[in-house]
């Protein structure tokens, strides 16, 4: 593996969600092979779980990081050729990465999605102008249409969890003030496909994901109908696919709560994190022992850990 920018990055997923429960076991135990060796992290957007859970994955494979984040400390960057740059942006993306290639020996990028322009977003223009500018691996540390290491952290929580060979799974939309990206809903469809669930999506109508994702995939619009024996609850907001970064009324209450979680399988409850309380899932569901959001959040050190490994162990 060259580059993680997708989860189709990613060779032989069965062997590679194994790598990742062995490291959980030994975290320490490839410490020499990052030795000397220095991770840079560029963050367009804030991070909790992703910064800290990437700088020890980094750290347990004995590399150096460092973070630097664009939110008030970068030059704006320019990413568009031929222009004349007269506006904000002080820097264009060809110096940027061919600069940053030659301090790091992994560069791990987090650009979400701006919402405003589909195109731009759909073509990863952030984290691939680091990929076709620079000259070292690059890391989704969460783009603009994926989230690759939510959804490995994900899978592997999801199979530490199951009781049934082929449990239930559903993803649901759930309410959030502000319109959200579809990275990790994207992810999450995408990583369904190399397990061995039955999986479904419950959303209100009008928040269709990329058909291209969801195509063969049950869709429901009624969620507590979509509940009914599920094994797990896989809750994210995001905005309208279609009508892009919009948020169209909806006309129920979406929020998951603990009544609706009566009608499943005694589901367990998983989202990547932040979350809303008492806005997108009940206090009361967040605070049961069928909430995994905290071992989802643990288990992101290891599936960096794995990516960061394969990718130091491709470059030698
Ligand atoms: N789930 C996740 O990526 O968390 P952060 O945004 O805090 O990194």
């Amino acid at each position: 593996m060259k580059h993680f920018i997708q989860l189709n990055d990613i060779e032989n997923m069965d062997r590679f969600l194994e790598g990742i429960h062995q490291l959980k076991q030994s975290p320490l135990a490839h410490q020499h092979l990052g030795a000397n060796k220095t991770l840079g992290m560029l963050f367009f957007n804030p991070s909790l779980r992703t910064r800290l859970s990437t700088q020890k994955a980094a750290q347990q494979l004995g590399m150096h990081s460092m973070v630097m984040n664009f939110t008030g400390e970068g030059w704006k960057l320019e990413f568009e050729d031929g222009v004349i740059m007269t506006g904000n942006a002080a820097e264009h993306i060809r110096e940027a990465a061919a600069v940053v290639s030659q301090y790091f020996d992994v560069l791990a990028v987090r650009a979400f999605a701006s919402l405003e322009d589909k195109e731009k977003d759909l073509a990863e223009t952030v984290i691939k102008g680091f990929q076709d500018y620079g000259s070292i691996p690059v890391m989704n540390l969460e783009s603009a249409t994926a989230h690759p290491l939510q959804a490995l952290a994900d899978a592997v929580t999801l199979q530490e969890f199951q009781k049934v060979k082929r449990p239930k799974v559903v993803l649901s939309w759930a309410p959030h003030p502000r319109a959200l990206p579809h990275a990790v809903a994207n992810s999450f469809v995408k990583m369904m496909h190399y397990l061995e669930v039955d999986f479904s999506i419950a959303h209100p109508k009008g928040y269709a994901l990329n058909p291209k994702l969801t195509q063969g995939i049950p869709i429901a619009n009624d969620q507590e109908a979509a509940f009914e024996n599920a094994d797990f609850i896989y809750t994210k907001n995001w905005s309208a696919f279609d009508a892009y970064g919009t948020q169209p009324p909806v006309g129920q209450d979406w929020q998951i709560t603990a009544a609706k979680m009566q009608a499943t399988n005694n589901a367990y409850f998983m989202h990547c994190l932040p979350v809303r309380r008492n806005v997108v899932v009940e206090a009361k569901v967040l605070d049961s022992p069928q909430s995994l959001v905290i071992a989802q959040a643990n288990n992101r050190t290891y599936a960096a850990q794995a990516v960061l490994k394969t990718l130091l162990e491709h470059a030698t």
